[in-house]
This record gives structure tokens, C-alpha cells and sequence, in this order.
């Protein structure tokens, strides 16, 4: 199986209208796209996702912001997807960001930064199985598929 990714749009994102932009991007990559939900985190999910940042000073002020809204989970499934989503977001504080990136285009800063994507493959295992069953992950051809496969 190809590498899978998780990505999530932060309530800022979907505020903001940039859903459409933000899955464009993963689109024309190639990338496709086998899992999407959306939903409100309650406290103790947004604990377990962000557990390695528990004690950080900005831990409270992210929990207040990633509950405060809707938000937008996916599962994003191609060559090398853990990197190529992490160069498509951009910088994690969007002052640094690339432009061309997502948050160097739209972002603000380190809280308002639009998107989460998993930061390795074992974080991503990890990830997807907070937000998705494995019946919620689709497999499924498309016409285009060996143009975007790596052999
Ligand atoms: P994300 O990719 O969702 O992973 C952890 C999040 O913590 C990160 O994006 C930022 O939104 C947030 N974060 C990391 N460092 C800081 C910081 N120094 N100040 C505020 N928020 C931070």
C-alpha cells in the first residue's frame, strides 16, 4: 500500500473558506484521497492528538483554538505523502513559511496556521486511527493512477 497521511483543516481553515484551496493542492500533487470527515473535537480527542505538547506554554491556547470550530479530517494516500503534504502546508509558523506553501499564502502565525499533517508515518498510523476506523479508509482505482504511481 501506497504511504498514507493525516491532514487536518483547523477551524481557522474552514472559517476562513479555504477548504476547496487547501485539498486543491493535495489534488494536484497527485495525491489522492482515501478518508474525510468533519467535526467539532471535543477536549479529550484534541488531548490525545496533541499528548507530545501537554505542559508546552502554548498547550492551553492550542486546545481553546482547535475546539472552538469545525474542522475538516482527512486521510491523503501517494508516493512519499508524509513529506509532500508537510512541503505543500509549509512552515509551521507561517511568518517563515514559504510562499507557495499554504500557510506561507494564507497563514498567520504558529496557532493560526490553517493545517495539521502527521510528521512521520508512525505519527500518521497513529493519527488516523484517533479519527478513523479502518472502514472509513477507501481503496479505490483511478483512470489517471499510473501516471501518478512511482514504477
Ligand atoms: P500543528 O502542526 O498542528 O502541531 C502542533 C501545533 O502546536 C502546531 O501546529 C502549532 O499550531 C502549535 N504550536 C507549536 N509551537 C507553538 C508555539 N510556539 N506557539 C503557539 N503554538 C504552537
Amino acid at each position: 500500500m501506497a504511504e498514507r497521511t493525516f491532514v487536518m483543516i483547523k477551524p481557522d481553515g474552514v472559517g476562513r473558506r479555504l477548504c476547496g484551496e487547501i485539498m486543491r493542492r493535495y489534488e494536484r500533487k497527485g495525491l489522492r484521497l482515501v478518508g474525510l470527515k468533519m467535526s467539532i473535537l471535543d477536549r479529550g480527542l484534541a488531548e490525545r492528538h496533541y499528548a507530545e505538547h501537554v505542559g508546552k506554554p502554548f498547550f492551553a491556547g492550542l486546545l481553546e483554538f482547535i475546539t472552538s470550530g469545525p474542522t475538516i479530517q482527512m486521510v491523503w494516500e501517494g508516493p512519499d505523502a508524509v513529506n509532500a503534504v508537510r512541503k505543500i502546508n509549509g512552515a509551521t509558523n507561517c511568518q517563515q513559511a514559504d510562499i507557495g506553501s499554504i500557510r506561507g499564502d494564507f497563514g498567520i502565525n504558529t496557532q493560526k496556521n490553517l493545517v495539521h499533517a502527521s510528521d512521520s508515518v508512525e505519527t500518521a498510523r497513529r493519527e488516523m486511527a484517533l479519527y478513523f476506523a479502518d472502514s472509513e479508509l477507501w481503496d479505490y482505482t483511478m483512470p489517471d493512477g499510473h501516471w501518478l504511481a512511482e514504477a
